[in-house]
This record gives structure tokens, sequence and C-alpha cells, in this order.
């Protein structure tokens, strides 16, 4: 029997490459992220049920919702609610991909929960404001309905880098609409929109909109960690083809679009700074120049049974931050599953990517 020396075991871990080498078959990439993903739902799920049960119609006091807003106000909410329309197609076409996924199909199911009480909220909110009748928003809605959603990409990785950045990019039009209904605009147009049944809309909206970004972030680091070049091509298509849920089926989406940018909501600006910047920064990536960088210099090469393994030197991508961010989540795994008992019988268990 051979007697290893700790001194010389911790020697040997601390020269290990602190980046991905591929030395996980694909398989076994897969059968971590599937486990990942089902961590992630279970302890989300038990959060979001303790911390953001709301209701659309009983939590807000909707006789008090102003019915004097500004026109373009009353275009921002009812484009709002358009994009939020589309809740049945959002749900049912990536679920069509995700299906196998115990994990990501099941969260989806209950993201789809809660984005429906947004389509609610949004309801309300144009139905109150009395700006149209009863009959329009119905016209209207039957109007959007007859237009279905299609997913911008039709495989699991991208669109789990499209839902981080779209996400996020949907809390700051919330965020940024609550400054205009708590009255601190500087848009003259917006001086007379104060409104505190408004300021609560947002601020519940955008709780749920970052408790999503930051779960999509957690699933995103998974395969950054575990399929880093592939990720890193993925994100870069995102980027580079973005564009907001809906925007090529809802009427009218061009006034909204020039409404809601000079309103100081979301523009390029918005969008460059406060989304990709800020994501990619979540996911340990320097910036965009990082990013391509990192692209290029990532190779795909076959290992001895022609399976396809990483060889990567990634300047600008902080590999040692990514794994420390998914050890952290699995560890808060652990915790609700020492909670529950999962622990027990069949713990999620953090395997390292070298
Ligand atoms: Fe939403
Ligand atoms: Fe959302």
């Amino acid at each position: 029997m051979t007697s290893y020396d700790p001194e010389i075991i911790k020697e040997l871990e601390s020269q290990r490459p602190k980046i991905p080498v591929g030395l996980l078959s694909r398989q076994e990439k897969d059968r971590l992220l599937e486990r990942g993903f089902l961590g992630l739902y279970r302890w989300y799920v038990a959060k979001s049920q303790a911390s953001r049960n709301w209701n659309p119609d009983k939590d807000f006091d909707w006789r008090k919702f102003r019915k004097d807003h500004s026109p373009e106000m009353n275009t921002i909410l009812e484009g709002f609610f358009a994009v939020e329309q589309y809740v049945p197609d959002y749900v049912t076409k990536l679920l069509q991909v995700i299906r196998k996924s115990h994990g990501r199909s099941h969260f989806h199911i209950r993201w789809g929960s809660e984005e429906e009480k947004h389509a609610d909220l949004w309801f309300n909110s144009v139905l109150f404001s009395e700006y149209r009748s009863p009959k329009w928003l119905d016209e209207y809605m039957g109007q959007l309905r007859g237009q279905e959603w299609h997913l911008p990409w039709d495989d699991p990785m991208h669109m789990i880098f499209y839902t981080v950045f779209q996400e996020r990019a949907t809390q700051v039009n919330y965020l940024n609409t609550a400054v205009i209904a708590r009255g601190q605009s500087t848009n003259p147009t917006y001086a007379n929109d104060a409104d505190p049944v408004l300021v609560q809309v947002c601020a519940k909206i955008a709780a749920d909109e970052a408790a999503h970004y930051n779960f999509f972030l957690e699933g995103a680091r998974l395969f950054l960690y575990y399929y880093p070049a592939e990720s890193l091509q993925a994100m870069s298509d995102i980027i580079r083809h973005f564009a907001m849920p809906a925007g090529n089926v809802i009427p009218n989406y061009d006034v909204f679009s020039e409404v809601v940018y000079k309103a100081g909501i979301y523009g390029p600006r918005e969008h460059s700074k406060d989304v990709v910047q800020k994501a990619l920064e979540n996911l340990g990536v320097s910036g965009r120049k990082a990013l391509e960088a990192g692209i290029k210099r990532s190779r795909l090469v076959p290992d001895e049974n022609g399976n396809l393994r990483e060889t990567a030197t990634f300047d600008g991508i902080d590999f040692p931050a990514i794994e420390q961010k998914v050890r952290r989540i699995y560890r808060v795994i652990e915790g609700h599953e020492k909670e529950v008992g999962f622990a027990d019988i069949d713990p999620t268990i953090f395997v390292p990517n070298y």
C-alpha cells in the first residue's frame, strides 16, 4: 500500500492548472450540468415561494392608480404589457427544447408562472390607467396573441445566455421606469407621472426579474465552467444579435422603443453599460474585447478517443473567479439539500473541471 505525504499532495494540488483542461467527458459534464440545474431549481423554488409570492390583483391598490399619466407613460405601460403578453410562447417554445432536463424544465414552468403574473400586472396597469377602454384593451390583446413569438436560438446553451441578457435588460427597464414613477425623472415630459402604485408595480416586477437574472446567471456559469469555449462563442453570438423578446411581432414596437429610449429607460447606452457590461462582469469576463480574444485563443482539440477537448488560455476571463462562484452556489444548494434531507441520500456534489 502506498502512503502519500499530505504536504506533497498539497503541493501537487497547488500546481494543478486553474483553467479547464477538459479532462471530463462530455457525458460526465452533461450529468454535472443536469445535477447542478436540479439543485439550483430546488433552491430557487423554495426561496421564490418564501419571499416573492405576491398577487397581481390583491397586492396593489388599483383604484389609486393614476388616470392622468402622460401619453408617453401610457405608451410605456402598453409596451410592457405587450412584451409580457407572449408568456405562453416564452414557456412552451423553450420547454420543448429542455423538456428532458428535470431541473431546467421544471424551473422554466416556475419561471413562466412568475412571468404570467407580470403580464397580468401590466394588464391591470393599462386597465386602471383608463387611458384606453376595456374593449380596446381586449382587442389589442387579441391582436398581440394573433402573432407568435419564436425562439431566437433553438439550443439550450444559447438560450441560457440569451435569458441572462434578456432578464437583465427587462430588470433595467423596470428599474428606470420606477425612477419616473417616483417623480425623479429629469425629463420634463414625465414631470407629472409620479405614481405610488406604479412605484410598487415596478418594484415587485423588478425584484422578480432580478431573481430570474440571478438564476440564469448561475446556470450560465455552470455552462461556462464546464464548456468554456462553446459558452464564450454562444455568449458572443447573443451579444452580437441581441434583440428584446417579441420586438419583431408587436405592432408599433418602434414607437414604444423610441419612447423608452427618449425617457432614459432603455437605449443603446443602457444596453451596453447596464446589461452587456454588467452581465459579462458577473460572468467573469472583463469585457467584449476579452470575450472575442478568448474565442480566438480557445481551440477544441481531439483526444485519443476522438472526443473534442478544450485547450485554452483565456486572458481576460477569470476562471478562478468563475470556479469560486460555482463553488459558492454549490454550497447554497448543499444548505438546501441538508435542510430537506436530499444530502443524506443523493447530494449534489461539485466536481472541478481540471
Ligand atoms: Fe417579466
Ligand atoms: Fe423575467
